[in-house]
């Protein structure tokens, strides 16, 4: 299992104006469902967060828990015979993407938007050159470019991303490259368009530990390189410290905790995210330090949740946990912040 790496980000706070091109991101109570066989699924229920210009941003939860289809809801991704973005707000830079046409949208998805997903393999055409693939992106969003444009840029990206020998694998089909050049040929594609949001779906979960952090390392350098806003999707909080400013916890469809990075390691609040992040080892804890595993599941979403989702596995619920859904308190949704449980919440922190 990967570790923690030991360091974290200093402090982030945006500047205003510091880069006009990076897209701000306002989603408020998002809720998408599914509807298989009849049974509705709600796979998403009622998130909300935001992401200013130039922050990374993390979604982190269990396998499950609504991560990409939260994602593939913000850009109208849902396929409509599977499920449907039942209610909810995703304004970017003011435009409430929700209320656009399929033609609107796709002025957005690319160009302003770039997605990146976990198989990029499946997410390359396997009959096309990854030069092609780039010029052909470059070209869709940039209409008036010549096509001698579109390659001088294409190979611009290639190295931009670290490819070896850029001009090489211009011309190089996808199968004739490794998982991290494939991931790189799609930050690469992602890039061609010059997007102002990058969505990064699990981008690194195929591939090994090493080849992960290089590829983190080159999306942060592009980043702050160029400035781009970037929602980062994993189920791998070891992923986080090095790359995020601010997380996001995701359990059953909900955001049950946000936190600056560094808040987020050194006092998570939630006692889900305090459970998972005593679930993974850890370089800075002391190698003595016991790990944990979370008993039970996670909720059948396709039934109905009374109460706080998380409730059935917390150690320390308390009587209305079980009945009524917690708010937010403080960035975290847990009745233990109540100040009227008190005694439960200094148990908490104790134990
Ligand atoms: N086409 C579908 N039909 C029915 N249910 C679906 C469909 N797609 C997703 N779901 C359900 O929606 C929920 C959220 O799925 P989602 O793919 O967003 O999870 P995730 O957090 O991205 O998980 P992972 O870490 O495994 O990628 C799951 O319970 C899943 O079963
Ligand atoms: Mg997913």
């Amino acid at each position: 299992m990967p570790l923690i790496r030991g360091y974290v980000d200093e402090d982030f706070i945006p500047q205003k104006g510091e880069n006009m091109k990076a897209a701000e991101l306002e989603v408020h109570n998002l809720r998408v469902t599914f509807t298989p066989k009849g049974r509705k699924v709600q796979a998403v229920r009622g998130v909300t967060f935001n992401i200013k210009p130039n922050e990374r941003v993390a979604i982190v939860g269990e396998s499950g828990c609504g991560k990409s289809q939260m994602a593939r809801a913000l850009v109208q991704l849902i396929p409509s015979h599977a499920g449907k973005i039942e209610e909810g707000k995703v304004l970017y830079d003011g435009v409430n993407l929700l209320s656009l046409t399929e033609k609107e949208m796709r002025r957005y998805r690319g160009r302003e938007i770039g997605m990146i997903f976990q198989d990029a393999r499946a997410s390359l055409s396997p009959l096309i050159t990854v030069g092609d693939q780039i010029v052909e992106a470059y070209m869709d969003h940039h209409p008036l470019a010549t096509k001698k444009e579109a390659k001088s840029r294409a190979l611009e990206l290639l190295e931009l991303v670290q490819i070896e020998d850029p001009l090489r694998s211009f011309g190089q089909y996808p199968h004739e490259l490794s998982g991290g050049m494939c991931q790189r040929v799609m930050i690469a594609l992602a890039l061609a368009p010059d997007p102002k949001l990058l969505i990064a779906d699990e981008p690194t979960t195929a591939l090994d530990v090493t080849i992960q952090a290089q590829i983190l390392d080159l999306l942060k350098r592009i980043q702050e390189q160029f400035g781009m806003s970037i929602l980062f999707i994993t189920h791998d909080f070891s992923l986080l410290s090095g790359f995020c400013h601010r997380a996001l916890v995701m359990y059953a469809g909900e955001i049950v905790e946000e936190a600056n990075i560094q808040e987020l390691f050194k006092n998570p609040k939630h006692p889900y995210t305090k459970a998972l992040l005593r679930s993974i080892p850890r370089l800075d804890l002391p190698k003595s330090s016991p790990l944990e595993v979370i008993e039970g599941n996670p909720p059948d979403l396709s039934k109905p949740i009374p109460g706080c989702p998380f409730q059935p596995r917390c150690k320390f619920k308390t009587l209305q946990c079980a009945s009524f859904s917690p708010p937010m308190i403080n960035r975290v949704a847990c009745w233990l912040y109540d100040p009227r449980f008190k005694d439960k919440y200094e148990l908490f922190t104790s134990s």
